[in-house]
């Protein structure tokens, strides 16, 4: 009764900020799954264990941490009917807590290795449903390719599905981490502030949905100019409403905005196509076609020598590996 999955994280081009009961989302969000940050899960049902128990990056969970994994868990076990309590070993390969999304490749991850250990086998739209509840961007990082996710009205209709494979565009991601320090405020706690925002009702009645629709047709056509620009006014956005919510959140730090306001719109003036977003973190996502690439990293490590950073392709989603983590 032992599976492992590796899910993606994913970068969202269209954002989640905000959330109902079960991760119901106000607005459906649009995404790209990240083929160089992953999360790797074995979970176990084992009929000898007396309690769930997880490691992550080899150190045991504990606290509000643990206890998010075992509501998961639970989730997993009535929807399966399994009986036995589980061990759950999970490495990512990417630093956590920095604004690359982990909780969705770690949720995405433990949902499927859940699910095929206890012998399940649940329709991929499932299989979104269940990450869901996990954590709400985990819902993108089932499917493969560039996801939406549908917001829904109730649980059982809020999920997600490709809109395109990954082939289907060459884009790059390239993650500048601007710092490794974790972020203080955690996302859960992000959503529940982002309603008291005054900028929060326009986002939702205005702005997603415009912004919905430019980020289809920039996919749909290939545009990166278009698909560019619509992702940066999103991510600036997604960073206002936290700033504006009560009490305020800032995630941004002097070198990312050293690197949004002076460093991309000077490459892009030198001839380099490149944009950029955010999560909820310090670090940038940069977008460009992967033909750009080269000259991109070049300027990168010219300007901010030492700096860490993740290439990434858009990526398959979730899946089942054969080699276990214990
Ligand atoms: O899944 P959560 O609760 O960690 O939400 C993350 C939301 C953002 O990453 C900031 C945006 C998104 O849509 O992924």
């Amino acid at each position: 009764m032992k599976a492992t999955a590796v899910a993606p994280a994913n970068i969202a081009f269209i954002k989640y900020w905000g959330n109902k009961k079960d991760n119901l989302p106000y607005s459906d969000t649009i995404s790209m799954n990240i083929s160089g940050c992953v999360t790797t899960t074995t979970v176990e049902w084992n009929p000898q264990l007396k309690h769930d128990f997880a490691v992550l990056n080899k150190k045991t969970l504990r606290g509000a941490d643990l206890e998010r994994v075992i509501n998961h868990l639970r989730r997993v076990r009535k929807i399966l009917q399994v009986r036995y309590k589980a061990k759950v070993v999970s490495e990512n390969s990417f630093p956590t807590g920095v604004g690359i999304a982990s909780s969705a490749s770690g949720f995405a991850a433990l949902t499927l290795a859940a699910v095929k250990a206890a012998g399940g086998s649940l329709s991929e739209k499932e299989l979104t449903l269940l990450a869901r509840q996990g954590s709400g961007s985990a819902v993108r990082s089932i499917p493969s390719g560039f996801v939406i996710w549908h917001k829904g009205t109730n649980t059982n209709n809020s999920y997600a599905e490709s809109l395109y494979p990954p082939d289907w565009w060459s884009l790059s991601d390239i993650v500048l981490i601007v710092t490794t320090k974790e972020k203080s405020i955690s996302s859960v706690e992000g959503h529940k502030r982002a309603p008291s925002s005054p900028l929060f009702e326009t986002r939702v009645k205005r702005k997603l949905p415009e912004r919905l629709r430019k980020v289809k047709r920039a996919l749909a056509q290939r545009d990166i100019k278009l698909l560019g620009e619509t992702i940066e006014e999103e991510a600036r956005e997604l960073h206002e409403v936290a700033r504006t919510s009560k009490p305020p959140i800032n995630y941004l730090i002097p070198t990312t905005k050293k690197i949004i306001n002076q460093a991309i719109p000077r490459w892009r003036r030198e001839g380099v196509p490149v944009y950029f977003t955010l999560d909820a973190g310090p670090s940038v996502h940069i977008i460009c076609l992967a033909e750009y690439e080269r000259a991109l990293l070049k300027k990168i490590k010219k300007e901010f020598l030492d700096m860490q950073y993740i290439v990434n392709k858009p990526s398959e989603g979730a899946r089942v590996i054969r080699k276990h983590l214990f």
